[in-house]
């Protein structure tokens, strides 16, 4: 027995729904969802329902004060005809951190993994395969009440809505370092998966989409020196035959594919250094060759080649080599993801099958 329920119209939205040959990411919306509220003090039970428009007070504090927060993971089917997920628990984790960051009340293990379960359970024969695809997973947790004091919501709801995807980037990305706007503070939310952030970002983004680049490379807020991330990836540079990476500030969202690639690269040999890094310190190492590749990760991404780091002054920076250690890290990443290869770290589960209820 399920502790969920299962609106009467799933069966049909299942039946209604098939795998289109273009998903791009994000294009394609699974005709799932699910849904639970917290009112006076708990979680109320769960329902998976078709996937469809939801109600919200005009005046709830998500709306007004941004009190949002989410999460994104992936359901895999390439090694085995029935999907698994990859640290699901870290993605739960990372939310109730996100949560407490926000005053949220923590969506509890159990439920969080309910949520996923329904979804990618039901979603099963969906989940698409081969080269990078997978079902897109995003859970969220918002903030319901209405209200404009300033203090939290006593209402909220949690959902997780799905996305059958491709890999996110195709082929080496330029990215723009920005020098003007900032994305997060140290003290701020940039540490939790919060939708601020991203609303933070949006400017520079459309900024450095209109001169050509795919997304923005962020500096720190106090000196506009060090290197945080991309606007919704980690970075990483191999500098010496080592492997560097910006080191968790409090401010950089601390990436569960960065912390999967670190333990590989270790796994692997690479000695790999969690350090400040000045970006103009960067940009001299790929001048001189010291710093021969530079790539970006997370889920939606995988692992992605940045082939071209364009300044604010116009100039613009190559590393010598496009995705070598990139491309090996992301062939063992996602081998591993897709059960297509041994998990000695444990970090893959099955979705948990649907049982009647
Ligand atoms: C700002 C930001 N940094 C990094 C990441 C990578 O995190 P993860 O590897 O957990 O997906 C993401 C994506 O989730 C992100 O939005």
């Amino acid at each position: 027995m399920s502790n969920y329920t299962t609106h009467p119209g799933v069966a049909a939205a299942l039946a209604g729904f098939s795998l289109p040959e273009k998903l791009g990411f994000g294009l394609v919306v699974a005709p799932v969802m699910y849904s639970a509220e917290y009112a006076d003090g708990a979680w109320g039970p769960g329902t998976l329902l078709p996937y469809g428009p939801i109600e919200i007070a005009p005046g709830a504090r998500a709306l007004h004060y941004a009190e949002l927060v989410f999460e994104g993971m992936k359901a895999y089917r390439a090694g085995t005809p029935w999907p698994n997920l990859f640290r699901p628990l870290d993605n739960c984790r990372r939310l109730a951190r996100s949560a407490e960051r926000l005053a949220m009340p923590p969506v509890p293990e159990a439920l969080f993994l309910e949520g996923i379960d329904a979804v990618a359970g039901a979603l099963a024969d969906f989940v698409p395969t081969g080269g990078g695809k997978s079902l897109y997973l995003r859970p969220f947790l918002y903030g319901s009440e209405p209200g404009y004091l300033l203090r939290n919501s006593n209402t909220f709801r949690f959902m997780v809505i799905a996305n059958p995807v491709e890999a996110y980037a195709s082929g080496p990305m330029k990215v723009a370092i920005e020098r003007r706007d900032v994305r997060a503070a140290v003290g701020g939310v940039g540490v939790a998966k919060a939708s601020a952030n991203y609303a933070a970002s949006l400017r520079a983004s459309n900024a450095s989409i209109a001169r050509g680049y795919a997304v923005a490379l962020w500096l720190d807020a106090a000196e506009h020196r060090y290197i945080q991330e991309l606007s919704g990836m980690n970075v990483f540079a191999v500098i010496d035959g080592e492997l560097h990476t910006p080191e968790l500030d409090g401010a950089i969202l601390p990436g569960i594919t960065r912390d999967s690639l670190i333990a590989l690269a270790r796994q692997r040999g690479l000695v790999v250094v969690e350090r400040p890094m000045l970006i103009d310190e960067l940009l001299g190492q790929i001048a001189s060759g010291a710093c021969t590749e530079v790539f970006a990760c997370g889920t939606a991404a995988i692992v992605a080649p940045i082939g071209v780091l364009g300044d604010a002054d116009g100039r613009e920076h190559a590393p010598r080599q496009v995705d070598v250690v990139a491309r090996d890290l992301r062939e063992a990443l996602l081998a591993l993801q897709e059960r297509r290869a041994p998990d000695p770290f444990g970090w893959t589960r099955d979705v948990a099958r649907p049982t009647a209820g």
